[in-house]
């Protein structure tokens, strides 16, 4: 068996251009555009290049992104003063601080400090409370990203038994969450994981977002099953590759997201989406 690739550089493109419709009609009704801030504090290279992606993209649907870069030295306190600032601002629909944050700071200190409204990555315990709890306002971005790859492509996963590796607080917690409310059975492995391999040959569906190249060998793919890789690593040779051996996998499984271009472009584009959904509900 050779393996289907999920393009999600397609699908994100149809769905911007929906998005780019959306801003139009939002600014004619408004008299503004569509607001996101997106926060930078450090030079990270990974998240400056992430970082300028998502603006791009804003600037390409017709929203208006505001950017604010502090130094890696930046006080917590300065941070917290930024966000009230953007919470209360009127232009700003959507809130992004891009992560990681450096060491002197409490992420869920931060994360908690955006007004749940604007909280664009749906990293808020309100909204992943909402989640859980089957009402979501706001989606993680990279969990909601694949559900709609898998919505695109024909895929249900009810029934499925669903394997997630990985237990972050960004994709594999959510992304848990999401594929419990659409009927999987669930698994979650994570460092403390005995036979990753055992769980792994189980799965119909399996989402990889750990950080690790390779770490899901091509032979423990059940045959038929749908792979979905988030991982994003940078090999020594300067290519990109996921947390899955591809070329072992393409061969056994039925459906397979590449790195590039799979999960990644619906990150962004549910990012976008989500600051549309905020803008419309602010002034609705
Ligand atoms: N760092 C890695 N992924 C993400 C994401 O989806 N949002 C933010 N804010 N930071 C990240």
């Amino acid at each position: 068996m050779s393996a289907s690739i999920i393009d999600g550089k397609a699908i994100a493109a149809r769905i911007h251009a929906e998005l780019r419709q959306r801003s139009a009609s939002f600014f004619q009704a408004h008299g503004r555009s569509p607001g996101l801030a997106v926060v930078l504090v450090g030079d990270d290279p990974a998240s400056t290049v992430y970082v300028k992606k998502k603006r791009d993209a804003c600037a390409a649907v017709g929203i208006r992104s505001f950017s604010t870069s502090l130094p890696a030295t930046c006080p917590p306190q300065e941070l917290l003063e930024q966000i009230a600032r953007l919470n209360e601002d009127n232009a700003v629909d959507g809130i992004l601080i891009q992560l990681p944050l450096p060491p002197q700071f409490d992420t869920e200190q931060i994360i908690e400090a955006i007004s749940v409204t604007k909280d664009v990555d749906g990293f808020h315990p309100y909204n992943i409370g909402r989640l859980a709890l089957r009402a979501p306002l706001l989606r993680s971005c990279t969990p909601a990203g694949i559900m709609t790859l898998l919505a695109e492509t024909g895929i249900s996963p009810k029934g499925m038994e669903a394997v997630i590796v990985g237990a972050s607080n960004i994709v594999g917690r959510p992304m848990a969450l999401e594929l419990l409310l659409a009927g999987a059975t669930v698994t979650v492995c994570h460092r403390f994981t005995q036979d990753l391999e055992a769980h792994v040959r189980r799965a119909q569906l399996l989402v990889a977002a750990v950080g690790k190249p390779g770490l899901i060998r091509g032979e423990w793919i059940r045959p038929g099953a749908v792979v979905i890789d988030v991982g994003i690593n940078r090999l020594p040779d300067g290519r990109l590759s996921g947390d899955v051996d591809f070329a072992g996998a393409s061969a056994r499984a039925a459906w397979i997201t590449p790195v590039p271009g799979g999960v990644g472009p619906l990150t962004v584009a549910t990012l976008l989406s989500n600051t549309l959904d905020a803008a419309e509900r602010r002034v609705g």
